[in-house]
């Protein structure tokens, strides 16, 4: 990598308990514009991972630097606000609030003259949100509920994105719009860390892909290059998340 890292981890240890360390040693560089995914069985530690890069899970040891800053022993609030967005693998919007309110919710961060703007702008990014903007969140379909907490991350419009299981429980159909969504924003020069268990999808959209076992990065490389490697079937071997 030339330039510095967008995102430089080293040697980062973090958990939930003082005493145990789920994330064991993390080194890992993702570089500014690039799609990078997280990969690893079940249990790995890849949203544990997440957790900790948006400050909600202790770091122990090592350093997490973001654009050159430590950020590891920031709130999530502040890590937020420097520019790092997260949808969450599970209870990602707020079933009781209409899809709009859901992403005023993201606007915390910016000024309010700026609000209706970076609305319009998620509207015109997922249109299927602009017409169900009066309707609560609950009633959305799966996919469309994962839209939403995209759309609600993207509207503080972050520099690096940190998507955890975006294609979790949703139709094949709905993966591959999810997918094609990613894709736009990459393109549109947002760095996105993408957690997958669809691991060959997720493959052929990333640029590179970062395996994780037991809490430490396995293998680190360009994307094509793990799709061909062995270790993939290996770790996945008798497990039933391939699709
Ligand atoms: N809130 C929590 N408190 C304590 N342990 C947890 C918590 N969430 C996950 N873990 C543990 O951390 C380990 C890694 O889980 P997780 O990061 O969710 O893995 P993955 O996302 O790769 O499936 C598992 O052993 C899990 O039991
Ligand atoms: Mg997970």
């Amino acid at each position: 990598m030339n330039a510095a890292p967008l995102l430089d981890l080293d040697q980062v240890f973090a958990g939930y308990l003082p005493d145990l360390d789920i994330v064991q040693g993390v080194n890992l560089q993702v570089a500014a514009g690039e799609l990078l995914t997280l990969l690893g069985p079940n249990g790995a530690g890849k949203s544990t991972l997440a957790k900790t890069l948006l400050g909600l899970v202790p770091v122990r040891s090592g350093s997490i630097r973001f654009r050159g800053q430590e950020i590891s022993r920031l709130s999530s609030e502040a890590i937020v606000r420097l520019g790092i967005g997260y949808v969450p693998q599970v209870r990602n919007v707020f079933a009781s609030l209409t899809v709009a309110e859901n992403l005023e919710m993201g606007l915390f961060q910016i000024r309010p003259q700026h609000r209706p703007a970076a609305i319009a702008r998620i509207y015109d990014l997922f249109p299927t949100l602009a017409t169900r903007r009066s309707q609560r969140a609950g009633t959305l379909s799966g996919g469309e509920r994962q839209l939403l907490a995209m759309g609600r991350a993207l509207a503080a419009e972050p520099t690096l994105l940190v998507l955890d299981e975006p294609s979790a429980a949703l139709s094949p159909l709905m993966v591959a719009t999810v997918f094609e969504q990613i894709r736009a924003i990459n393109n549109s020069g947002t760095t996105i860390i993408l957690v997958e268990q669809n691991t060959r999808r997720a493959l052929q959209l990333a640029d590179r892909g970062c395996i994780l076992e037991s809490g430490r990065d396995r293998q680190t490389g360009p994307a094509a290059e793990l799709l061909d490697d062995p270790l993939l079937g290996e770790l996945y071997l008798g497990r039933s998340q391939e699709s």
